[in-house]
């Protein structure tokens, strides 16, 4: 037997403070104030599950194991380094796709392992001969090692089909692959069917019959479910995917700790399942879409504007022009969205805010719940420019103050305003709540040119008789505007 740094309940007891770490962690991510000490939390308990692990009882190979962590330490920590905001929701759904592969290749080799077991026990070794993971194979009944097949299978199935799904996920989010939505002809159909297959390879599995290879035409056939399953979900919905992913990935790494008998994978696993799957709710009721609906694919484009969709002029303002209609104003709003974190205007816009602020003007921020390309983007920008919290009001929270406001400055944003969603019933985006800037007396839209937004549709409020767009890069425009106003 490895000689433990730890014993058993040292290692439990670790388990339980990093347990309760880990949901200090999540419940203080909820609120901008509290959420710096949140990810220390999270992070102070990921050291302490980590170290209890790899010194606890059964687990040996230290070189190996530190060598591997230093490697993967190193790669985390450049890539985290490097990778831009607005990058954040590809990196997120590359790092699932890494918790289902663990989870696909621990069920197989718990598999393995249950198999050498069972020979030699068959062949008279005693249980007590057994130590760590195989110990616990050796001392489980004829019923604990058939729920163990079934955790192993769920692990594999939900492990394959996050790895594939958070893969493709990726290649859309970074634009590597379409963000249209892309189906075999038949559809649901393969979907439905290769999982049937997956669940006769179960059928198979339970009954011993070939090995290990139910499992691996089990994981063949989830990967290949998970594959179609997110190529066929719209570009606009992908938020939704990489949170649904992010739950997925939970439930697997769950099973995985039913199978391997580890207390802080099963709380860890169901902490990540469940706030995974409330967030995708969230998401989902932010954009009226039902889950149901996303999953069976939805809309989406890869950015070429709708052929059909409202035309007119588009009014343009100049800098100076924007610079007045600011200067008369009492109550202003800014709506922030993606092209703000493009153009990494937040500082300008923050220096620009605490300008007309000092003017004496009611300045207020508007935050839709999927502006930007992350949950909470432009929360974060915002904070990392130390603008006021209390200044940052969600959507529920604004939406009716639009008729009693001035001017309303979009900044980058486009689906999150686009009227459409409330007017037009055969609007792609119908039905999904937006903020009513068209309500306020006038409307400064910042962008560079007639590009769409996510959704890739036509926005009607670019031609709004109170609408004017004020073109260019939105840190360029607003640089101008610090130039005109002190
Ligand atoms: P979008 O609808 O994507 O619109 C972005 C706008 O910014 C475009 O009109 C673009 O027009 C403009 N823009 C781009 N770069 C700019 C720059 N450097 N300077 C000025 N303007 C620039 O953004 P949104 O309104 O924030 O809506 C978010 C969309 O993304 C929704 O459809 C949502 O479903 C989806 N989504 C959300 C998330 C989450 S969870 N937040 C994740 C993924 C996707 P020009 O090209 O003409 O400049």
């Amino acid at each position: 037997m490895h000689e433990s740094l730890l014993s058993p309940q040292l290692v439990q007891a670790a388990y339980v403070v990093a347990s309760v770490l880990f949901i200090l962690a999540l419940g203080g991510l909820s609120n901008v104030e509290s959420a710096k000490r949140a990810v220390w939390y999270g992070i102070v308990g990921m050291v302490l599950a980590i170290l209890a692990t790899v010194l606890g009882p059964g687990i040996g190979g230290y070189p190996a194991i530190a060598g591997a962590m230093a490697v993967a330490a190193v790669i985390g920590a450049i890539v985290a380094m490097r990778v831009q905001m607005t990058s954040m929701p590809q990196l997120v759904a590359a790092l699932h796709s890494f918790v289902g592969l663990a989870a696909v290749f621990i069920g197989l080799n718990a598999e393995l392992e249950a198999q050498h077991v069972l020979a030699a026990l068959a062949q008279g070794a005693t249980p007590e001969s057994f130590t760590g993971f195989a110990g616990k194979i050796a001392h489980k009944s004829a019923v604990e090692l058939d729920i163990m097949k079934v955790e192993a299978f769920l692990g594999i199935y939900i492990g394959a089909l996050t790895f594939t799904g958070s893969v493709v996920a990726f290649g859309k989010l970074a634009g590597k692959i379409t963000g249209k939505p892309w189906k075999l002809p038949g559809g649901h159909f393969w979907n439905a069917s290769l999982t049937v297959a997956a669940l006769a390879m179960g059928g198979l599995y339970f009954a011993d019959i070939g090995g290990i290879w139910p499992m691996v035409v089990n994981a063949v056939l989830a990967g290949i479910v998970g594959w179609h399953l997110v190529m066929g979900i719209g570009g606009a919905d992908m938020p939704v995917v990489v949170s649904m992913l992010n739950s997925y990935s939970g439930w697997a790494a769950a099973a995985v700790g039913f199978t391997l008998g580890n207390d802080l994978l099963i709380i860890t696993g169901a902490l990540v399942g469940s706030s995974g799957a409330i967030l995708s709710y969230i998401m989902c009721k932010a954009m009226n879409r039902s889950f149901i609906s996303v999953i069976l694919g939805g809309f989406g484009g890869d950015g070429t504007p709708a052929a059909e969709g409202p035309e007119g002029e588009m009014v343009p303002i100049d800098a100076d022009s924007v610079a007045q209609l600011l200067q008369d104003a009492d109550n202003i709003v800014i709506v922030p969205g993606y092209g703000m974190a493009v153009a990494q205007a937040q500082q300008s816009v923050a220096s620009l805010v605490s300008r007309l602020r000092k003017q004496g003007k009611n300045v207020r921020f508007a935050i839709h719940p999927v502006a930007g390309r992350l949950p909470g983007h432009m929360n974060v920008l915002l904070a990392e420019a130390r603008v006021p919290y209390d200044i940052v009001l969600e959507m529920d929270e604004i939406n009716e103050d639009f008729p009693d406001t001035d001017v309303t400055m979009v900044i980058g944003a486009n689906d999150i305003v686009n009227p459409a969603a409330l007017e037009d019933p055969n609007s792609p985006i119908a039905g999904m709540p937006v903020l009513e800037v068209w309500k306020s007396s006038h409307v400064i839209v910042l962008k560079r040119g007639r590009g769409t937004g996510y959704a890739g549709i036509q926005n009607p409020l670019f031609f709004r008789e109170n609408t004017r767009l004020f073109f260019g890069d939105a840190r360029a425009s607003i640089d101008e505007l610090l130039k005109r106003i002190d």
